[in-house]
């Protein structure tokens, strides 16, 4: 028996955040789906074939040392758009799931497509200029030069192409909670999400 807790939304609303800490919290693994887009995105920039790069991903490339670079975002949502490379990540994540004792996913369809039957769907959020804010000041620590504009349009620009692709668009799936984040500090992201769990877990037995 394994229990599944699924964690989608529009980027950097917070799912990465929270999902570890839920994943602590609970003794749980986690899996950074994002982290598989952004390695065939990767692979993509150096040349590969997209759809050949999701079926050939190694431990290897998902330690690639620019993945969270923006160039790297918004190339993994163009690649996160074709079906054969969505198709040829998704057993990997399907198996991850199985794993006990529970695993937490995060991405933009773990709800909707690769964990329909998941015990917990979460979907975070925050307002653009919010989550366009926190990454910003993320790739500024990290010692990026960008500007808050070319992030927000970034963000935008990634949300949209994620919204209204046909396959695996980002949307809540239906029994989703949805968790805005725009005035919630860490902690109390965290600590809600973790309430919410531990009310399944008790109403599941
Ligand atoms: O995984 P995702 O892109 O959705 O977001 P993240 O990487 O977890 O969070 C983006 C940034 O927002 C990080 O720097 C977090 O520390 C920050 N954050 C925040 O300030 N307040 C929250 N409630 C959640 C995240
Ligand atoms: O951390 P952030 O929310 O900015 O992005 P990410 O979770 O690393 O995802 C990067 C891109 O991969 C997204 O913009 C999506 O296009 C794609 N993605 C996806 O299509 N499905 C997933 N389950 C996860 C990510």
């Amino acid at each position: 028996m394994t229990f599944t807790i699924a964690i989608d939304g529009p980027a950097a609303a917070g799912k990465g955040t929270i999902s570890k800490a839920v994943a602590a919290h609970f003794g749980f693994g986690h899996l950074d789906t994002g982290l598989l887009y952004r390695a065939v995105a990767a692979r993509a920039l150096d040349g590969a074939e997209a759809t050949e790069a999701a079926r050939s991903l190694t431990p290897e490339d998902l330690g690639a040392g620019n993945l969270r670079s923006a160039e790297v975002a918004q190339q993994a949502s163009r690649v996160a758009a074709i079906p054969e490379v969505r198709a040829a990540l998704v057993e990997f994540q399907r198996a991850f799931a199985r794993k006990g004792p529970g695993a937490v996913l995060d991405g933009r369809d773990i709800g909707t497509v690769i964990c329909p039957d998941a015990e917990v769907k979460i979907f975070v959020t925050a307002s653009d200029e919010i989550r366009a804010r926190r990454r910003f000041d993320e790739l500024r620590a990290g010692g990026s030069s960008t500007t808050y504009d070319a992030v927000l349009a970034d963000v935008k620009a990634r949300d949209e192409r994620d919204m209204n692709r046909a396959d695996a668009p980002l949307k809540p799936a239906v029994d989703a909670v949805i968790v805005d984040t725009s005035d919630l500090s860490i902690e109390a992201a965290v600590s809600s999400v973790i309430k919410l769990i531990q009310s399944r877990m008790s109403q599941s037995g």
